[in-house]
C-alpha cells in the first residue's frame, strides 16, 4: 500500500529529497489549470478532513466566494489538543514540504494569498521543525513572491507559522481564528460561516494538516486514484494514532475502513499481555467508547463507525485492557473538559463542572446509582446546548460510557445508603431510583 501522508521516504524532511521524489510537481501542475479545476478534483476525489467531522474537503473550498474585495484566508489546524491524537505531529517532523506544498495548492484553489498554520503551544519542537522547513521553502523559493519566478505563475502566497498557547478550545475553528486576531479564544456564533466571515472578518477556509498534506498526491495522481483506496465514502489513508495498552503504540498510515481489530492486533502488536480488550474510543477521547466484547468487524471510517455508536474524529485510538478502572480513566477524560471549557456557554462551563464532581464522588467511594442516572443527564443537559462542540466532546464520553458499562460502573457505587426522610432515617438499597425503595 502506498502511504500519501508519511512515506517511507528516508529525510523526506529534506527539501532535496522531497523535490528528489517529485515534490512541488503537483503545485506546479495546479497552477495550470484552473482553480476551479482544482477544486473540483479534489472534491471528486472524496477527501474529508481529518479534524474530526470528515467534512469534504472540496466542498468546504467551493464555499470560498469567487468575488470579493476582501483578501481571503486559509488556515492550518494544528492544535491538535485532543487527547489520544498525536499523528499532526508526525506531520510537521517527517513530511513538512507535503504540508506547504498541499497550502500552495489550497491557497490558489481559493484564491487566499496568505495562509496561517496554528500549531499546539506546547508542541515546541514542532513549532521550531515547521519554522525551520517554511524558511528553507522560502530561500528556495517555493513561498512568497519568488515563487512566481519557480512555477512560472502570476500566483503567489506567504506563509506564517502561529504558536498557539496551550488551550483545546483554540482548535475549534472559530476559537482559532480569534486567538490569530489575538482575541480571547471563544468559539464564534455560527452562521455566519468563516467561508463568509473568517478571520478579520474575510472570507476564511480552516482545514486540518493532515487533510492539506493529501492535496498534493491528489493533484499529482488524480482524483480517481485516490477515490479508489479504502473506504468508498471516505477515501484514501488514515493516520491512526494508537495508543493505550498495546504493545507498539504509535501513527498508522493505513487505508480508511481498516479493521479497528486489525490495527489494534496486527499494526500496534496486540494488548500488553495478551489480556482482553474492555474498552476503545476509536477517534480521540471526546468520541463514543466502544465496548471490547463488540469490536468484531467494526472498520475505521466515518461512516461504519457512525454505524457501529462512534466517530472516526481524530482516529486516535485509545486502547484500554481488562484491567482498566473505567471510572478512573472517565474522571481524568472529564477532568480535562471541564478545565479545557473556555467557560462561555453555561451548559458546558457549569456542566463539565458536576460531571467532574459527580464522577469524584463515586470515585471516592460516596457515589450512588442514582450519580450515574444524574451524570447522563447533566451530559444531555450539555450536547446541544453550546456555541461550539466542546460541550459534546465533554458529554459523549460520559454519556456513552456510562451507558455501555454500567455494570462496571455500578461496582463503584455505595450498595447501602442512608438518607434522612421527614426527618426520620431511612435506609436504602442502592437503585436508580433513590425513592423507589425506600425501607421504613
Ligand atoms: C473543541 C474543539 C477542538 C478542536 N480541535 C481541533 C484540532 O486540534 N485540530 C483540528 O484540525 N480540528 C479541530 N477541531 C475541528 C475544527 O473546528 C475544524 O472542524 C477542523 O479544523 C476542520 O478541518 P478539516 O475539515 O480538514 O477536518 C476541533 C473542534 C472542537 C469543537
Amino acid at each position: 500500500m502506498e502511504k500519501i501522508v508519511l512515506p517511507d521516504i528516508p529525510n523526506f524532511d529534506k527539501i532535496e529529497v522531497y523535490k528528489k521524489h517529485g515534490g512541488f510537481g503537483a503545485a506546479k501542475k495546479a497552477f495550470k489549470m484552473t482553480s476551479d479545476d482544482v477544486i473540483d478534483t479534489v472534491k471528486k476525489s472524496g477527501l474529508r478532513g481529518r479534524g474530526g467531522a470528515a467534512f469534504s474537503a472540496g466542498l468546504k473550498w467551493s464555499f470560498m466566494p469567487k468575488t470579493t474585495d476582501k483578501p481571503k484566508y486559509l488556515c492550518i489546524n494544528g492544535d491538535e489538543s485532543e487527547p489520544g491524537s498525536f499523528k499532526d505531529r508526525q506531520i510537521f517532523e517527517y513530511n513538512p514540504f507535503q504540508l506547504i506544498e498541499g497550502i500552495l495548492i489550497t491557497c490558489y484553489a481559493i484564491g487566499a494569498k496568505s495562509a496561517y498554520i496554528y500549531i499546539r503551544g506546547e508542541y515546541h519542537k514542532w513549532v521550531k521543525l515547521m519554522q525551520e522547513a517554511l524558511e528553507t521553502a522560502y530561500k528556495d523559493g517555493f513561498v512568497g513572491e519568488k515563487m512566481k519566478k519557480t512555477f512560472g505563475t502570476d500566483f503567489s502566497c506567504e506563509i506564517y507559522i502561529h504558536k498557539g498557547a496551550g488551550a483545546y478550545i483554540c482548535g475549534e475553528e472559530s476559537s482559532l481564528m480569534n486567538s490569530l486576531e489575538g482575541h480571547r479564544g471563544y468559539p464564534r456564533i455560527k452562521p455566519p460561516f468563516p467561508a463568509s466571515k473568517g478571520l478579520w472578518g474575510c472570507p476564511t477556509t480552516i482545514n486540518n494538516v493532515e487533510t492539506i498534506t493529501n492535496v498534493p498526491k491528489i493533484i499529482e495522481k488524480g482524483w480517481e486514484w485516490f477515490s479508489k483506496i479504502g473506504a468508498e465514502k471516505h477515501p484514501g489513508t488514515i493516520l491512526y494514532g494508537i495508543s493505550g495498552h498495546v504493545n507498539k503504540p504509535g501513527v498508522y498510515e493505513r487505508p480508511s475502513g481498516t479493521l479497528l481489530l486489525d490495527l489494534i492486533n496486527n499494526e500496534a502488536g496486540g494488548v500488553i499481555g495478551n489480556k482482553k480488550i474492555k474498552c476503545v474510543i476509536p477517534g480521540g477521547s471526546s468520541m463514543p467508547p466502544l465496548r471490547g466484547d463488540q469490536l468484531e468487524g467494526i472498520k475505521m471510517d466515518a461512516d461504519s463507525l457512525r454505524a457501529a455508536g462512534s466517530a472516526i474524529g481524530t482516529a486516535g485510538i485509545m486502547v484500554m485492557d481488562e484491567d482498566t478502572n473505567l471510572l478512573k480513566v472517565l474522571l481524568r477524560i472529564s477532568r480535562f473538559y471541564h478545565h479545557e471549557s473556555c467557560g462561555q456557554c453555561t451548559p458546558c462551563r457549569e456542566g463539565t463542572g458536576w460531571l467532574e464532581k459527580t464522577l469524584r464522588r463515586l470515585d471516592s467511594g460516596n457515589g450512588t446509582s442514582a450519580d450515574l442516572d444524574l451524570l447522563i443527564s447533566v451530559a444531555n443537559n450539555i450536547e446541544g446546548n453550546t456555541i461550539c462542540a466542546l460541550g459534546e466532546a465533554a458529554a459523549w464520553p460520559v454519556k456513552f460510557m456510562v451507558d455501555r458499562f454500567r455494570d462496571e460502573f455500578e461496582k463503584y457505587v455505595k450498595t447501602d445508603v442512608v438518607i434522612p426522610v421527614n426527618n426520620k432515617v431511612h435506609s436504602m438499597r442502592n437503585t436508580a431510583n433513590p425513592l423507589a425503595n425506600i425501607k421504613h
